[in-house]
């Protein structure tokens, strides 16, 4: 039977990477997923096969309910709230392995080396868990998105992280001492980390989360990696190596999109900042000016943000293009890896409407193309198009790699007012002398503009 097991979660782990791989392509991702999901379900039904396994009708249950748990959040929750969502259920899978390492210290048979692994995934789990649900709750505005410091901050974590690895070491070493003073230490051992997980998210603004998510997803990974050598479970050795890799992988890109190293992340307070205000005007235009120049345009460069995933006017958009075309008007979209609110936000939603994939460009390849464009029109995006990043050293953009709307001879902006981006700074690009604003809600706006421009 452990060889039918075993060979099962061989199977799932090959589903795993399968999986993966069809991630990184929109055309594929859809099955990708559901093939990683099935190498899921098959790990989770051939455990209950392990020899001496107990509890099944318990492990039935808890299955049930976090199964109608997932199932229904997933249905509800919308894609700008997608990732808190993440944040959550990441914080699961650590809460999950902090869990395992304590059942399997505080039984107190684990051989020494062993032990240390079991004390390195509860280390990094609990870490996981709590700064995930810090990352969730920060993201849910539960208690704010801003950076929230104070002094002797930093040296209090380091006290904390210092403090969590000394108990460890105690659970290592004083492993032989009477089981209640174990318990006891344990205990401490799990609430420090905890407690210091969460208290890490605090400084860090919510435009960073996505970075630190993706962090904890791979910490996650790692953890549950530790556990499944600790207890001998090859799924979670191999799935929890897969994660550990991807969210390591996915973190760095991530910073790397946004310019930002991971300590500055981390430390840099991003978001906290003394803003000034800039007290120019824009220039609003209306929906019929801005047809006529869209409609006599021979090349529309479309940058879409977070605004088009609120107003969920993706299908509007697929129209826009279609009477542009019609029109001859070449139309290619823009798209830059953090606009919106999660990886590929723009992709998905841009594909949802059928928008076809070989118009979307990535930020290296259409940067050169905006200074050929008559028009580029700004749908709800803000800081991905912030000249600021490129100009200004003391903004928080600075060093931000950025959509270069600004080198065209003409910007059109759909918003619904001043609104600030997610970094809540000023844009110049709005104030810039080839800039209008088409104010309102970007469906609303898109649905008036393709009537407009049938007409022309
Ligand atoms: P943002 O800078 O957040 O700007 C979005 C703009 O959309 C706002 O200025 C808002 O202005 C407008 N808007 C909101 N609702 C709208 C609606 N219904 N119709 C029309 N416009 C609407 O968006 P972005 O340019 O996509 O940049 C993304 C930002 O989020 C970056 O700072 C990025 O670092 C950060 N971030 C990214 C991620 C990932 S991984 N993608 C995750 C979290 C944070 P009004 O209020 O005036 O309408």
């Amino acid at each position: 039977m452990k060889n039918i097991v075993q060979a099962s979660y061989f199977i799932s782990a090959i589903l795993f990477i399968m999986g993966l791989k069809m991630l990184s392509s929109p055309t594929t991702a859809r099955k990708g997923n559901l093939l990683a999901g099935l190498g899921m379900i098959m790990a989770i039904a051939f455990t209950f096969l392990i020899p001496g396994m107990k509890h099944h009708l318990l492990m039935i249950v808890v299955i049930i309910i976090g199964t109608a748990i997932g199932w229904v959040s997933a249905k509800k929750v919308p894609l700008t709230d997608m990732p808190q969502m993440v944040a959550l259920f990441n914080g699961m899978g650590g809460g999950a392995a902090a869990v395992i390492s304590y059942l399997e210290l505080s039984r107190g048979e684990i051989v020494s080396g062993l032990r240390l692994l079991a004390i390195l995934g509860g280390l990094i789990g609990s870490i996981s868990f709590s700064g995930s649900i810090g990352a969730f709750m920060k993201l849910q505005r539960l208690i704010g998105d801003r950076p929230i410091t104070y002094s002797l901050q930093k040296p209090f974590h380091a006290f904390l992280l210092l403090l969590s690895l000394s108990l460890g070491y105690f659970v290592f070493i004083d492993y032989t001492l009477s089981l209640p003073v174990i318990m006891n230490i344990l205990i401490f051992f799990f609430v420090v980390p905890l407690l210091l997980g969460f208290l890490i998210t605090l400084p860090i603004g919510g435009a960073d989360m996505p970075v630190v998510i993706a962090l904890f997803n791979a910490a996650t990974g790692l953890a549950v990696g530790f556990d499944g050598f600790a207890i001998g479970n090859q799924a979670m050795m191999v799935s929890g190596v897969i994660v550990g890799a991807s969210g390591s992988l996915l973190t760095y890109l991530m910073a790397k999109a946004m310019n930002r190293s991971i300590a500055n992340v981390f430390f840099g307070a991003f978001g906290k900042l003394s803003e000034h205000e800039v007290v120019k005007e824009m220039k609003a235009r209306e929906v019929e000016d801005a047809s006529i120049m869209l409609g006599f345009a021979r090349k529309v460069i479309v940058v879409p943000g977070y605004g088009l995933a609120v107003a969920q006017a993706q299908h509007k958009l697929m129209e826009f293009m279609d009477v542009l075309e019609d029109k001859d008007v070449e139309v290619k979209f823009a798209i830059h890896p953090v606009a919106g609110r999660m990886p590929g936000h723009m992709n998905v939603l841009l594909a949802e409407a059928n928008i076809p994939y070989d118009k979307l460009y990535d930020l290296e390849e259409i940067n050169p193309e905006f200074s050929t464009a008559d028009v580029a029109l700004v749908v709800g995006a803000n800081d991905v198009v912030n000249p600021a990043a490129e100009t200004d050293p003391s903004s928080p953009l600075y060093g931000m790699p950025i959509l270069k709307a600004y080198q065209s001879k003409n910007v059109l902006v759909i918003k619904r007012g001043r609104g600030k981006g997610f970094a809540g700074i000023e844009n110049d690009l709005f104030f810039m002398d080839q800039t209008y604003m088409v104010f309102g809600d970007a469906q609303d706006v898109l649905g008036k503009l393709v009537q407009a421009i049938k007409k022309i």
